[in-house]
């Protein structure tokens, strides 16, 4: 059965990216797309821009890239600007941030330069490490609006506009009273109430806007009944939280393939090193506590404690992050994975990547921005699930666990995308090559 197309703007004119945070992540995200635009590199990991789906029934043999199954901003099409707390651009901040080295830097020197940061709403209580210098001056209501004018300056240059989350990890924190409902952030965002963070600020900014917001860091942000119902009231479509890379991306590749298997699992130690200024944040156990979070609910769902209590629950589930400035962006994480099988024999993996966060997290950025002004053209709203696979820690409707497994998340992103484009979806039942007369 063919489903109904659904009814998408197609993405034409300038698609503007505002960035919040001009960090390691964002300064690599925009060299990157300045070197792919000029053809001197090739969008590796973006699935936007690299990643295909097949259509159709395997005899069909039809494979499609994904910009060509649903409309999609080309490089040329792309304009960024961005907030930061200090005035570095995005040349002196990729230098410092030093992921990408100066020889590929110097290629896109002037368009990297061009980029100057826009000053950041910042509250130091939510990021005690940095003391910002290129801020926002008045009470939240006002740094709400002036980000809200902000929005429509680069609105005046571009067709349309999406916000993504790549400044530092605030503190950790629970909903309060302030997050229950539109209203009473709207009271609390007037009265200067503590409890409303600089990245609910920007997200409140980007919603009322109609700018669909996608949250790379663990913060809470979106992630609250206020803001989920004032993105459906002005459907707006918005996502979180966490970009998934580094260790908790191997962890969402390997844990599927041990549960699929009924190997048991009672130890997962996973620590890290690394020095760039996301570590130095890190450093801090508050700021800490929200990646904590964000990274421990995976092993949980995809091994369906419950489920499976005989593999699973005794897991002991252990994760460090350690602020190491010589590294730089140069993370090393190690996994040990204290695994069972037939008869309970134990058997020990284990995992040494040296991988390098932001090289990660680029094309992501990428492809948030990509699909959630897909999501914004096909009329799209609240929480997108189906951008899960992007994410560490994925935002889902109240009462409804998370996937987590990466398999899974990449054939709901798939799907989605055939649904939208009135393609049959893929469920791999295959029965049907083997009916016979
Ligand atoms: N690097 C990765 O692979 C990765 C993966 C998952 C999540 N993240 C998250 O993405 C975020 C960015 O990572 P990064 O490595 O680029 O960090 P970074 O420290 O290099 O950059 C963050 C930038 O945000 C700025 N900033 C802080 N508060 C701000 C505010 N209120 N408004 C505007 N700017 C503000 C900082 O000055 C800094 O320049 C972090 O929260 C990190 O935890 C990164």
């Amino acid at each position: 059965m063919v489903h109904k197309k659904m009814d998408i703007r197609p993405a034409q004119g300038k698609l503007g990216i505002m960035l919040v945070g001009l960090g390691a992540v964002s300064t690599t995200f925009i060299a990157g797309v300045e070197l792919i635009r000029k053809g001197l590199a090739k969008p590796i990991g973006s699935q936007a821009w690299m990643g295909t789906a097949r259509l159709g029934k395997r005899t069909d043999k039809r494979f499609v890239k994904l910009n060509e199954l649903v409309s999609l901003a080309t490089p040329e099409d792309i304009a960024v600007a961005a907030w930061d707390i200090f005035p570095d651009n995005a040349y002196e901040a990729a230098l410092k941030a030093g992921v990408l080295n100066t020889g590929d830097l110097g290629k896109v020197a002037d368009e990297l330069r061009a980029v100057k940061p826009l000053p950041g709403a910042f509250d130091k209580n939510y990021v005690k490490k940095l003391d910002g210098t290129h801020v926002k001056t008045g009470n939240r209501q006002q740094m709400a609006d002036d980000l809200r004018r902000d929005i429509r300056d680069f609105k005046k240059t571009v067709d349309r506009v999406v916000m993504v989350w790549a400044a530092s990890t605030e503190v950790y924190r629970e909903p309060g009273p302030a997050h229950a409902s539109v209203r009473a952030f709207e009271s609390a965002l007037a009265e200067d109430d503590p409890s409303i963070a600089p990245s609910q600020l920007y997200a409140y900014a980007a919603i009322k806007e109609g700018v669909p917001f996608a949250n790379g860091a663990p913060n809470l942000t979106v992630d609250t009944d206020a803001l989920v119902a004032l993105s459906k009231q002005e459907k707006v479509p918005i996502s979180g939280k966490d970009f998934k890379t580094g260790q908790t991306l191997m962890k969402t590749i390997v844990a599927p393939g041990l549960k699929n298997r009924l190997l048991g699992v009672n130890g997962w130690f996973s620590t890290n090193i690394l020095g760039n200024r996301d570590g130095e944040v890190l450093d801090d156990p508050e700021s800490f506590k929200s990646k904590e979070v964000s990274k421990a609910g995976v092993l949980d769902t995809i091994f369906q404690i419950e489920t499976y209590p005989e593999l699973y629950e005794n897991l002991y589930h252990k994760i460090r992050i350690n602020y190491y400035p010589p590294r730089g962006d140069a993370k090393e994480g190690w996994d040990n994975i204290d695994i069972f099988g037939w008869l309970g024999y134990p058997m020990q993996i284990k995992i040494n990547f040296l991988c390098r966060d932001s090289i990660l997290a680029a094309p992501i950025v990428l492809d948030l921005a990509l699909f959630s002004d897909l999501a914004l053209r096909a009329g799209m709203s609240g929480i997108q699930e189906w951008l899960s696979f992007f994410y560490k820690s994925p935002q889902t409707a109240k009462g409804l666990y998370a996937e987590h497994d990466l398999n899974i998340q990449k054939t709901k992103f798939k799907n989605t995308l055939r649904h939208m484009a009135g393609e049959d979806l893929i469920t791999h039942l295959g029965l049907d090559y083997y009916e016979t007369d």
